[in-house]
Order: structure tokens, then sequence, then C-alpha cells
């Protein structure tokens, strides 16, 4: 869905700020230092569920372990398992392996490039196949997470649709359409970042954020104050 009626009118504005706020304030991890589409899968796998800090630690210790997709492919299911011993949620070791295995033998190691072939691959969802075209192609397409969700619900929706799936679409239509032009890599990073540094779930810190003028949610919010503050 691409649904250009919904671009806002600082689209573009948003977008150039976000960028620049990230080139000043983005964290440098190690999965943002390669395009390799295979170490960019194992990242996204692991953040799916396992915090940052924690990732930082298995992540290198991973790839020691299994440097290619054809090495995790070629690996025992055990000794996969073994790998991954400390970052829970186990399916997602199984579905990674399975990844490598359908991509080295169905696909001759090649790695898919649209998010329906991405969308096929085991464990792979909408927001894996999104991290996979933007971070390792520079495809200009949307990974909300729920960091990107929380930002941009924030920042643009006025009203919540009627079902929280309908939201999520509209809300990642809209990600596409503020993409500037070869930009897939750094926006959804940057997205990423300003939810987990500034636009936080919890205690957000407004007064760091360049948005906050436009900002529905912290108008609403200083609406609220004011409303209570007068009620007194
Ligand atoms: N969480 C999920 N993907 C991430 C990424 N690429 N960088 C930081 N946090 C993330």
């Amino acid at each position: 869905m691409r649904d250009r009626g919904t671009v806002p009118a600082w689209g573009k504005t948003f977008a150039r700020g976000l960028l620049r706020w990230f080139a000043r304030h983005g964290r440098d991890l190690p999965w943002r230092r390669t395009r390799d589409p295979y170490r960019i899968l194992v990242s996204e796998v692991m953040l799916q569920q396992t915090q940052v800090p924690r990732v930082l630690d298995y992540y290198p210790r991973f790839l020691r372990r299994y440097p290619s997709v054809e090495a995790l492919a070629a690996a025992s299911p055990a000794r996969v398992r073994e790998a991954w011993d400390g970052l829970g949620y186990y399916a997602r070791a199984r579905n990674l392996h399975a990844a490598a295995r359908a991509v080295v033998r169905e696909r001759r190691g090649r790695f898919p490039r649209t998010r329906e072939e991405a969308e096929g691959l085991p464990g792979v969802g909408r927001y894996t196949s999104g991290a996979l075209l933007a971070f390792a192609f520079d495809e200009p397409v949307a990974a909300l997470d729920t960091n990107g969700t929380r930002v941009l619900s924030r920042l643009f929706v006025a009203r919540r649709s009627s079902s929280p799936s309908r939201t999520v679409a509209r809300l990642e239509a809209l990600a596409a359409s503020l993409i500037p032009k070869g930009k897939g890599w750094a926006f959804n990073q940057a997205l990423m970042d300003f939810g987990a540094l500034v636009c936080t779930a919890r205690s957000p810190r407004c007064g760091a954020c360049p948005f906050r003028a436009r900002c529905r949610a912290y108008a609403r919010w200083q609406r609220g104050r004011l409303a209570t503050r007068r009620s007194r």
C-alpha cells in the first residue's frame, strides 16, 4: 500500500530533520557497518526480542562461528542452538537456520530483494523483510518496529484507525512516503534511534526533540496539562 494522500505537509522537513539528528546522535552499532544481507538478517533476528546491549555481546560471537550464510546452513541444528544459548526464544534460531538453508539450497546463496520473497523465509515477517531490504539493499521501504511505530503515531496521527492492523498499514505507507531518495537505510536506522533515545515509550525527552512544535502527541499533552491546571 502506498497511499500518497497520507503525506503530511511537513513530511519533507521531518525527514531532513531526522537525518540531520541521526548524523549527530545516531549510534555506531556493528550491524550498521555492514551491508551484507546475511549479517543484517542475523542482527535483526537477534534484535526482534533482545535488547541492543545483549545483542552486542552475542552478535560478534555468532558471526565468528558462522561467518557466512553457507557456514550457518551447513551447521547442525544442535550446534546452532548452542550458539544461540543465552539469547532465548529459540524458535528464532531454528527459523534463522532454516532461512539460511533456504537461501543456500533454494536460491543458490542469493538473498531475496523483494518483500514478498523475503517474507517467504522462515521467521521473516513484515518488519524483518523491511529491515533486510532497507539495510542490505538501501531500498525505500519501511521497517517499522515498535520504536518507529510509536514515533510516527505520536508525530503524525490525529486519531487512531478502527483496527491496529489498519493503523500499522497506514503508518507503513506514511513511512515509505517520507523516505528521501536513496535514504532507505539512513531513514529507517534514524527512526529507530530517535525512538530509542528521544521519543521513548515512557518519559519521552520532548525537550530534546527537534519536532516538538509540530508533534500531535505533544500538543495533546500540553492541552491536557492546561486543562488540568485550569480545573484545579
Ligand atoms: N532494533 C532492531 N533493529 C535495530 C537496528 N538496526 N538498530 C538498532 N536497534 C534495532
